[in-house]
This record gives C-alpha cells, structure tokens and sequence, in this order.
C-alpha cells in the first residue's frame, strides 16, 4: 500500500490549502501518540494519510478506515503533498506519474449508490467475499442478462477483479469493496435472484466475524426474490453444521434448505482447487426463500443537527467500550485539529457488523468523515447514543 519514508520535518508547514489536485482540509493530532492525521480532497474523494513519527524517520501512509479503492488517488496525493512541502524522501513505493488521471471505473460502485437503486438489467445476483474472481467473472460471461454483484472487503481482490472486467469486456458487474453484511442491508427486498457465498472464513476462533449468521440469513431472505436462492459451498465440516443449524434456527419462518456433498460446479476457484487436490470433501447448503418479503424503506438521517464541539467533551470521553443491549460504541482515539476542532476514531453498531468510522466536530459543524454509515436501523439507533454522547 502507498507510502514514503521521509526525514522528520516542522509539521507547521503543513497548512490547509491547495497543492496541485490536491486539497489540503486539515491536520489532526494523536492525544494519544505524536502521529497525525491529514484530510484531504483529491478528484473528489476525501480520505486521510496518516504521518507516523518514528525516531529516525516518519512514514506518511494511506488510512485503513477512509482509504479510496483507487490506490493512485492516494498515491498522488502523497506525492502532491510530499513535493509541496520539499519533503526529504527517505525510501518511497509511489512510483507513479503524479498527474497521470486516475481512470473512473463504471463498474467499481459505493455504498451510496445503492440507495434508491433500480437495477438496470433483467435479473440480479450477488457473490459475497468473491477472493480471486474466477467463480463472479465466470457466471457472469454465461448470463449477460444478468447483473452481478461482487461484495469483497479485501481491497487488492476488488482492484484486481476490476481489472479483469475491463480486460474480458464485460458489462454485467458491479464490484463493491466493503462488508457485504452490511451492504446486503442497502439492497432492495425482493431484487435478487442468487446470493453466493463460497468458501466464506470459518473464524473459528472469532465467530462474531462471520458472513453467515442468523441476521445475514434473515436480509438474504429479504433480498432474494421468492424462490430465489442463497449457496453456500465450504469445504469446513464444522462451518457447514454451524451454517446448517443458523439456517434451520428460529429466525428464519418458511424456506427449504437442501444439502450437497462433493457436488462438481462448472468453475473451481483457486481456493477450491487446493481443497479438491487434498481430497477434502466439500459441502453446498442452499436455502431457497420461498415469501416475498416487504419493501423495506430506508429514510435514516445521520446529521448530528446541534451537537457541536465544545472543548468539556475532551475530559468526557471514555475510551472503554460503551455495551448496550444489541449495539456497542467504542471511541477508539481523539486526534485534536487545532484548538477548535477534533476528529473521533470510533467503531459502532450491532456486534457481528460494527462500523468503522471518523467524526470530525467544530464549532460550526460536526459530520462522518468521509461517509456516512450504511442505513441500518442499528446504526441509525446508535448514531443518536452518539449524539447523546457528543452533546456537552
Ligand atoms: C477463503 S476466501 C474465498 C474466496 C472465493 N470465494 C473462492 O472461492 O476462492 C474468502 C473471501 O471472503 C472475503 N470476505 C471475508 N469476509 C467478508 C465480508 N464480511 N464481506 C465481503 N467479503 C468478505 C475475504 O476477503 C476473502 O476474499
């Protein structure tokens, strides 16, 4: 991921302002430690680098929780800003052409564009967690009437698969890069034809981060149009009595779940093709919906209306996680910007999908930055235990 080593230099030279593409909106500092955080605007994505201070030399880096799917968005702003303020580039791995355009891909597509979404096509599937591809790139060169959506958390496996759409010419995905248990949540009741999820992380140890879970299987049925199916191919003996027991449980009224062993499919992914050469048996649940579900109306306002920063909320938060019934609330760090103005790292939300989010606050404004959080009634009931919070 980009980044540059540089000599450690005054940080008052970093000033809000315009450099090149650039856009400099502000710099936060760690209460905590001596990093920083830096807003910025670049082609119309906000995102943060992070300045870490080691003794010998600083790193200035991308952001885990902002980072834009375009690499090169972040690799020109570092660039941008490291020649602006004559940075001495210690060791760097941006080799880029800083003013080369990064190239708008129609197919890469965010959590906001799904709200209100119509689908342009004649029937729609998702592959939740599509790694390398080769299963998402397959189903859709055989069903070109259909749209799929590919949801993968993994950033480097978004990018890629995005690159083999253009190369095989196809028109038919969508790729999004985020948590697909809670992007399932912003996609229209009865809209789906299909929900893959093949060869999911068992997270044995951590099962609070699984795909599969009685709340996923609930807005899958809610998704998928009447008799339309969620698969499940794993080769994990335990996770697929884990999936079989969360299908059959209590939550989940009228389906029909069917088993396979060892079934062949048309494509093996790399994955699956390490598991077939061991001889490991392999298993597929379906669970086909067989109601229609209600439409689902999601008018969730996330503004934080009059809660502003006031300089007492420094001495009120509480960095312990705050555990409410079927939500939590960790603030994680406070950076301040200035005297006037903080930026929360906080993570929030129900436990198996917590958001990870930055709240910036001045005395004028206070707003997620860089985005909102997905439209879910948990988020929405625990954004106003953060505005409780926040107003002092
Ligand atoms: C073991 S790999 C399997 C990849 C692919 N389905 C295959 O069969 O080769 C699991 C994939 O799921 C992705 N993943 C894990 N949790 C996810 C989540 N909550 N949302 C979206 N993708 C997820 C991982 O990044 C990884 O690429």
């Amino acid at each position: 991921m980009p980044h540059i080593t540089v000599k450690p230099f005054d940080t008052s030279i970093i000033k809000k302002g315009e450099y090149g593409k650039t856009k400099l909106l502000f710099t936060a500092s760690d209460t905590h430690s001596d990093d920083e955080l830096i807003g910025v605007k670049h082609e119309e994505e906000s995102f943060l680098l992070h300045l870490k201070k080691g003794v010998e030399n600083w790193l200035l880096k991308y952001d885990k929780v902002t980072r834009p799917l375009k690499v090169n968005l972040v690799k020109q702003a570092i660039a941008n800003l490291s020649s602006a303020f004559e940075l001495e580039v210690l060791q760097s791995n941006i080799a880029i052409h800083p003013n080369k355009p990064v190239l708008a891909n129609a197919y890469e597509k965010r959590i906001e564009d799904f709200t209100n979404i119509e689908f342009p096509f004649e029937s729609v599937a998702i592959e939740v967690g599509f790694g390398s591809g080769k299963h998402l790139l397959y189903q859709a060169q055989q069903n070109p009437n259909r749209l799929f959506i590919g949801i993968e958390i993994h950033t480097p496996s978004a990018a890629q698969v995005l690159k083999q759409i253009k190369i095989l010419g196809l028109n038919n995905i969508w790729v999004v890069n985020y948590d697909a248990r809670l992007l399932l949540e912003s996609i229209p009741s009865n809209s789906c034809h299909q929900i893959f999820v093949h060869f999911p992380v068992p997270w044995d140890k951590k099962p609070h981060r699984r795909v599969i879970s009685s709340s996923f299987l609930e807005e899958s049925m809610r998704v998928l149009e009447k008799h339309g199916r969620l698969e499940l191919r794993t080769d994990s003996y335990k996770y697929f009595w884990y999936a079989l027991e969360t299908f059959l449980g209590d939550k989940v009224s009228k389906t029909s779940v069917e088993v396979r062993k060892n079934e062949a499919l048309a494509v093996t992914s790399k994955y699956e093709a390490r598991w077939i050469k061991q001889e490991k048996d392999i298993y597929d649940v379906y669970v086909t919906c067989l109601e229609e579900s209600e439409e689902r109306v999601l008018d969730f306002d996330f503004s934080f209306h009059d809660v502003l920063y006031k300089k007492e909320l420094l001495d009120k938060i509480n960095y312990k996680p705050l555990i409410f019934e079927d939500a939590f609330i960790h603030f994680e760090r406070l950076f301040k910007v200035g005297d006037e103005a903080v930026l929360i790292k906080l993570a929030f939300g129900s436990f198996d999908r917590p958001e990870h989010k930055f709240i910036y606050m001045d005395q004028f404004e206070t707003y997620y930055f860089n985005s909102n959080p997905v439209k879910t009634l948990t988020n929405y009931k625990t954004h106003f235990k953060i505005m409780e919070y926040l107003h002092v």
